[in-house]
């Protein structure tokens, strides 16, 4: 498999990270400590085509490819993760279901400005009772008439607080479970959607994340995205390839630890010589660079199948288990490394520990890529 960089990847990467190190660095850590959306970069973001980047031109995209989307999510997450967070939800999980699942109708109306970054999306799976085991959903829609009357309540929803655009999944035939799931695309602004508190989180902290209710919600027949009871199938092929997004996030923010650790055991001396000097030290750098190596490795070969047109359910699980528990792994050594100065906000290392924590949680959380990982295993013919 051939992971070399064009010349476009290159110029990319590059771009991208003079944007992340000028523009987004220096405010992240007080959007950080004061929990504030960071919409003017959100806004900046747009206008360098980052919200639609595997969009389309023609439904205002930037048309690039897979490897692109994790180049990007990697330089963001260096600097920032809870603005790359916004950014994956937007591209990977709303733009993306409506670019597959979506009528024209619906790209020309929804998918445009989504993708141009007029208008932020959220999407809409999880319920109290439904984090992991996805199918169990209570969210129920109604058919009456021509348009669909929807009750119930999400959570966890990030970009919710600021979101234009849900992509909402709930039942439409009860009595079939997982099977009887819908997908539809409604404006946050509809009657009856209701924005709850937003959340006060460990980390990601200047990503919005909130509750959202629908109290007789009405949604018109062509604002249903796919068919009836494909709902569940879309929301797992969607999540499958949010996972490699995710998985460049992790492996983005354990990049910026591990040099900023780096950086630091070369200067801070003790017993007077650079911390770089001794074995320990050493063997930990050993550690992270090797394991960081491997999740980037990961991750290019879930984007490469995902590009090829091939199976990559179990590559983006393992990319996204592999590369988000690399990530904490990472960023503990880093503290390490710092001694109390990395317990402190004078470093930037403690808010990289805190935000690489979530990169095991959503998205479905370490152990539902083991599930995921094991399922495609065991029914495989060939391993
Ligand atoms: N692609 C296509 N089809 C799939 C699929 C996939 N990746 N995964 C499952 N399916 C299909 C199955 O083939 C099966 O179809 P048939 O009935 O026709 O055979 C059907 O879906 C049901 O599959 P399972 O029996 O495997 O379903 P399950 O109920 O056991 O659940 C699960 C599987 C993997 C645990 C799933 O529930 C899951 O992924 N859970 C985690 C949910 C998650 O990631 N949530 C994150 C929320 S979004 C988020 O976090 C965004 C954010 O804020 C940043």
């Amino acid at each position: 498999m051939n992971f070399n960089f064009s010349e476009e990847h290159l110029q990319l990467k590059k771009t991208v990270r003079d944007f992340a190190v000028n523009e987004i660095l220096p405010k992240a850590r007080l959007h950080d400590e004061k929990g504030e959306f960071p919409k003017e970069i959100v806004r900046k973001l747009g206008e360098l085509g980052l919200m639609g980047i595997t969009i389309p031109n023609e439904y205002g995209g930037s048309g690039m490819d897979m490897l692109s989307y994790v180049i990007v999510m990697e330089e963001i997450s260096r600097v920032c993760a809870s603005t790359s967070v916004v950014l994956s939800v937007n591209n990977s999980l709303v733009s993306e279901v409506i670019k597959n699942f979506g009528s024209d109708h619906q790209k020309q109306k929804y998918l445009v400005p989504l993708a141009k970054g007029e208008h932020l999306g959220a999407y809409c799976l999880t319920e109290p009772q439904s984090g992991s085991d996805a199918g169990n959903q209570k969210t129920i829609a109604r058919l009456e008439g021509g348009h669909y009357v929807i009750n119930g309540a999400k959570n966890w929803i990030t970009n919710g607080p600021q979101s234009d655009t849900l992509i909402l999944f709930c039942l439409t035939h009860p009595e079939l479970g997982n099977k009887g799931i819908t997908a539809f695309i409604i404006p946050t602004k509809t009657p009856g959607v209701g924005i709850g508190k937003e959340e006060d989180k460990l980390g990601i902290r200047a990503s919005g994340t909130c509750t959202i209710s629908f109290d007789d919600v009405k949604v018109p027949i062509e604002d249903r995205l796919g068919e009836e009871k494909q709902g569940f199938k879309i929301a797992m092929v969607t999540l499958d390839s949010g996972r490699i997004g995710i998985a460049a996030q992790a492996l983005g923010i354990a990049q910026a630890a591990y040099e900023d650790a780096l950086k630091y055991a070369k200067e801070r001396k003790q017993f007077d010589k650079p911390i770089a000097d001794f074995q320990g030290i050493r063997w930990m750098f050993a550690d992270m660079a090797t394991r960081i190596e491997a999740s980037r490795l990961l991750i290019y070969k879930a984007a490469a199948l995902k590009m090829k047109g091939q199976p990559f359910t179990k590559n983006s699980a393992i990319a996204k288990l592999y590369a988000s528990e690399t990530s904490s792994f990472v960023c503990n050594r880093a503290l390490q490394i710092h001694g109390g100065y990395g317990y402190t906000k004078d470093y930037n290392v403690e808010r990289y520990l805190r935000d690489a924590r979530i990169t095991e949680i959503y998205e479905g959380t370490s152990e539902i890529q083991r599930l995921v990982i094991a399922n495609q295993v065991l029914k495989a013919i060939e391993i």
